[in-house]
């Protein structure tokens, strides 16, 4: 979001002015949790949309925010996050983009809600995918950022999997994209208690011989010397209505993980990403059952995702 466009907001310009970007253009509905949207705004561009109070959880739309703007100030690639509004029409116009929930559907507020901007065409043979099969990880040109990008997730005790998209370059190579940053800062509810976050992406072999301890270092180094700096500033244009945590409780949780991150990242390394010595004993696979080391070839993706698809 610009930082210029969410205080002229918060100043109270008319909500979905020009001035700022609102969406004008309802294209669909996508999958997932959250029920996002996708539309077309006023300057011309697309936006993946997750609307406030949506049924992903509280604090959904803070995290997406902070997420989005750390990763991009800390140089990995990852959808451009935006405050986008959308008016009382567009939303009465659009009675699709409701929540769809068990008690039935409830209709969105207006105002402003998070904009993802949508990376690659909307439509036809370039639309970016999610999917990457483990022939083709090597085609994608800065698949170090995976590394960078797990590492953040480490501290940021993400309770999901990493999601990405891949988009086509003019030479035909991949680019990745991160993309959902919802779960992260503890999940929904900013829980630190409890489950560690994985946060892998579900196709392992794009970490294949990526882990070397010089790069874990620098990035460290990275997270512990700049995230102090961006903190502040990523809270500070937060809209109340986009979370309903104890945010001062969030940044000192956060705060302590950075100055503990090498010791996180040894205890994921333990959990994650070296092999267990234990076989469980059913022999299914598990994901603590492979480590980098084990990702050497494209194959043994296929065996993880064969052995959860049986298990
Ligand atoms: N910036 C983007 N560019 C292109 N596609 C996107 C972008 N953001 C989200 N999407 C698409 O929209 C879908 C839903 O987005 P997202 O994963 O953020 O929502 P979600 O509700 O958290 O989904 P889930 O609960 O399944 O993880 C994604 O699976 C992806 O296909
Ligand atoms: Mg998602």
């Amino acid at each position: 979001m610009g930082l210029v466009e969410f205080c002229s907001f918060e100043d109270s310009l008319h909500p979905c002015s020009n001035a700022i970007l609102s969406a004008n253009k309802y294209i669909r509905k996508m999958k997932g949790g959250s029920q996002s949207i996708l539309v077309r705004a006023n300057d011309g561009r697309h936006y993946v949309v997750k609307l406030m109070d949506n049924p992903g959880g509280p604090n959904v739309l803070a995290n997406e925010y902070m997420g989005s703007l750390l990763a991009k100030a800390l140089g990995l690639p990852v959808a451009e996050g935006k405050g986008i509004c959308l008016s009382d029409s567009f939303i009465d116009g659009h009675p699709d983009l409701w929540f769809e929930l068990p008690s039935g559907v409830r209709r969105p507020n207006q105002g402003m809600h998070f904009g993802s901007l949508f990376v690659g065409q909307t439509s036809g043979a370039d639309r970016p995918t999610e999917y990457i099969s483990p022939s083709r990880v090597n085609m994608i040109t800065n698949r170090e950022a995976f590394l960078g990008m797990y590492l953040l997730d480490v501290w940021a005790n993400h309770q999901d999997n990493r999601q990405a998209i891949f988009r086509r370059n003019s030479t035909n190579e991949l680019e990745v994209c991160f993309i959902d940053h919802g779960h992260m800062f503890g999940g929904p509810e900013w829980n630190f208690q409890g489950n560690p976050g994985s946060a892998l992406h579900l196709e392992l072999a794009v970490y294949t011989d990526l882990w070397h301890d010089e790069q874990v270092a620098f990035w460290i180094s990275r997270f512990q010397t700049m995230i102090p700096e961006l903190l502040p500033s990523v809270v500070a244009p937060l809209a109340s209505e986009w979370y309903s945590g104890n945010l001062s409780e969030l940044l000192s949780s956060l705060t302590d993980r950075l100055l503990r991150l090498p010791e996180l990242v040894q205890a994921g390394v333990e959990r994650t990403w070296r092999p267990s010595q234990q076989k469980s004993t059913d022999e299914s696979l598990r994901l603590s059952d492979f480590g980098i080391h084990d990702l050497r070839t494209p194959d043994t993706r296929s065996a993880f995702h064969r052995g959860r698809a049986t298990a």
